[in-house]
């Protein structure tokens, strides 16, 4: 009985250790960065919010140039100076035996435009807001923006705002402003909320686990107890009988 606790020990411990997550996070947070910019890639644990716990754990940024080349940095990639050619790529955390993260794509661009949108997948039902941003601005914010090579509208403000977000909204988004060439393409995600259900769950598991683990160890401490507490009961009575004969002998003798 023991070893089928023990057993479920420690598969409870290894659902535990393949939980822990790392994510990859861009600062500032967008996927497009004008040449010469400055900007930053890291991994991050989830739910700690600890760069360092990540290079503890051995993640390091990986990123993949648009002619296939991969380079690894350390725990995190500081782009001092953005180049088109070699910051443009794709960049995700991995650990030496191979575990690795969500990717991000990156584009740095030598034009005059960017689409400053979200760098991960947006939670279905959030609102978005894409703002076309000139590298110096000289004329009017007015602004055209595309998805997929569609224009999808004009807005004064410069900014498109998506009110909740579905899969429908999912698509390559570019933008065109002040009559300059337009902002490279990128993609916005959008992700199903799937932790709201989840969560009670996991409590859940978590409040009935120790439970369902003691319950084997208790069970069987219970059992071998109430053996020898009954065996101990049987020797005593039959040594108390025993003296009573011999009590019974001494006064017949
Ligand atoms: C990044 O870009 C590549 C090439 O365009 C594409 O195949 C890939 O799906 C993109 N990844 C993400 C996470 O958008």
């Amino acid at each position: 009985m023991e070893v089928a606790a023990l057993t479920l020990l420690l598969l409870l411990n290894s659902l535990d250790s393949t939980s822990a997550r790392v994510s990859l996070t861009v600062s500032p947070k967008r996927s497009q960065f004008f040449k010469y910019e400055r900007f930053l890639v890291s991994c991050e644990e989830d739910g700690s919010g600890d760069e360092e716990e990540a290079e503890g754990a051995g993640w390091r940024v990986m990123k993949r140039m648009t002619d296939g080349e991969v380079f690894p940095c350390p725990s995190s990639c500081l782009i001092s100076a953005a180049f088109p050619s070699t910051d443009t790529g794709e960049y995700w955390c991995q650990t030496g035996p191979g575990e690795t993260s969500n990717t991000v794509n990156i584009t740095v661009t030598g034009g005059a435009v960017i689409l400053d949108s979200p760098v991960l997948p947006v939670p279905a039902g959030d609102n978005v807001t894409l703002t076309c941003r000139q590298e110096a601005s000289t004329c009017n914010l007015t602004a055209d923006f595309y998805k997929d090579g569609v224009h999808v509208g004009t807005r004064s403000t410069g900014t498109l705002s998506l009110v909740g977000v579905s899969g429908s909204d999912e698509g390559l988004y570019s933008c065109k402003v002040c009559g300059h060439e337009e902002s490279p393409r990128s993609f916005l995600a959008v992700r199903a909320p799937p932790r709201e259900q989840s969560t009670p769950h996991l409590s859940v598991f978590t409040l009935v686990r120790p439970l369902v683990v003691g319950a084997p160890y208790l069970l069987s401490t219970v059992v071998l107890g109430l053996i020898y507490w009954d065996r101990t009961r049987a020797k005593r009575t039959r040594r108390g009988r025993q003296a009573c004969d011999d009590v019974v002998m001494e006064m017949a003798t």
